[in-house]
């Protein structure tokens, strides 16, 4: 029989990208700081205790504030957790990333990642050298729920504030707030040196994913038009001339779209650009058909995706097909 002793310990890889979970400000009570200073090694340094939960290696992909985060840094980091996760001596990813760019950014590996072992984001809205900073905890509680066999197929999620939130659901609320990150009801917690799930996640994710980035260098150009009284069609109408292949309309309500943009989605639509329709509203689905006729302008419905998740859903469906119903059927499953 094994004994605790000879037990393979957990083997965790992290990558590291930057964000106030890495920042540093003067003095501890300092609100303004610098994110993305503290590497690899120093940020795993404020926590000794996750030594004990499993053996840790890693590397630093970057070192900027998510307000940075690109396309390009999403392809590589994609590629990267692919590589590390069809190694044996891989059992789970943790990636330490800003938080204003953390749903975006995990959303993306959701979709890209082919694997049903555990990849989860943490950062912290405070930075490492604040008093009371939630770097730590944030980092420790999210090694925790790599290193717990429950968490394995339940897609790539955020831990933040005990939290686990999935890819889908995951946004950013508050802008400063400890407890800023919420979903439509969390995964689950963690609690001591376990992870607690609530229930399992219905959308197509991870291993049962079709879109496959492993040859692809630059992504389809999908831009974002914010709605507003009285709105203008100058953003619209520029990406159009700028020959974007897809545009988001952060649009009021239920997805509702200004009179002053609508003449240019429809035409937009009508020359074979994909126009989605998704909502400033904070929570709440953009329903198809609802106030808009979809299916008479060739609209798409972003469904329970935000305007910045929509995007990321969006740029990937463009590398398979420009056919919106197509298109649409991809925002019905992820
Ligand atoms: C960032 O997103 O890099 C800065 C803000 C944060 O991490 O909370």
């Amino acid at each position: 029989m094994e004994t605790e002793k000879q037990k393979k310990r957990v083997q965790i890889y992290v990558i590291a990208t930057g964000g106030t979970i890495a920042g540093t400000a003067e003095s501890s009570a300092d609100t303004a700081y610098c994110a993305g200073q503290l590497g690899l090694d120093a940020l795993l340094a404020t926590v000794p205790e996750v030594k004990q939960l499993a053996d840790i290696r890693g590397e630093q992909l970057c070192s900027i504030g998510s307000q940075d985060m690109d396309e390009t840094i999403w392809l590589q980091l994609a590629r990267r957790v692919n590589t590390l996760l069809a190694d044996d001596n891989c059992d789970g990813i943790l990636i330490t990333h800003g938080t204003d760019t953390m749903e975006e950014t995990a959303y993306f590996l959701n979709l890209t990642v082919h694997s049903d072992k555990p990849v989860i984001l943490v950062g912290a809205m405070r930075s490492s050298s604040a008093i009371s900073a939630d770097g730590p905890a944030n980092l420790y509680n999210g090694i925790v729920a790599l290193a717990d066999p429950e968490s394995r197929g339940r897609g790539v999620m955020c831990c933040m504030n005990t939290k686990l939130i999935d890819a889908k659901d995951v946004v950013k609320r508050h802008t400063t707030d400890l407890a800023t990150f919420e979903g439509d009801g969390c995964l689950g917690y963690v609690y001591g040196n376990r992870a607690f799930y609530n229930r399992r996640v219905t959308f197509m994710h991870t291993l049962y994913s079709e879109f496959d980035v492993s040859t692809i260098d630059r992504l389809p150009r999908v831009g974002i038009v914010y709605g507003y009284a009285g709105c203008s069609a100058i953003p619209f109408d520029a990406f159009v001339r700028e020959g974007y292949d897809g545009i988001i309309i952060a649009g009021v309500g239920d997805g509702n779209i200004h009179r002053n943009i609508f003449p240019s989605a429809v035409k937009a639509a009508s020359d074979g650009i994909i126009v989605v329709r998704s909502s400033r509203c904070c929570t709440g689905p953009t329903c198809l058909n609802g106030e808009v006729d979809d299916n008479r302008y060739h609209f798409v419905a972003s469904q329970n995706l935000n305007p910045q998740k929509a995007r990321v859903l969006l740029m990937l469906a463009l590398t398979k097909t420009h056919d919106w119903q197509q298109i649409q059927q991809f925002f019905m499953e992820y």
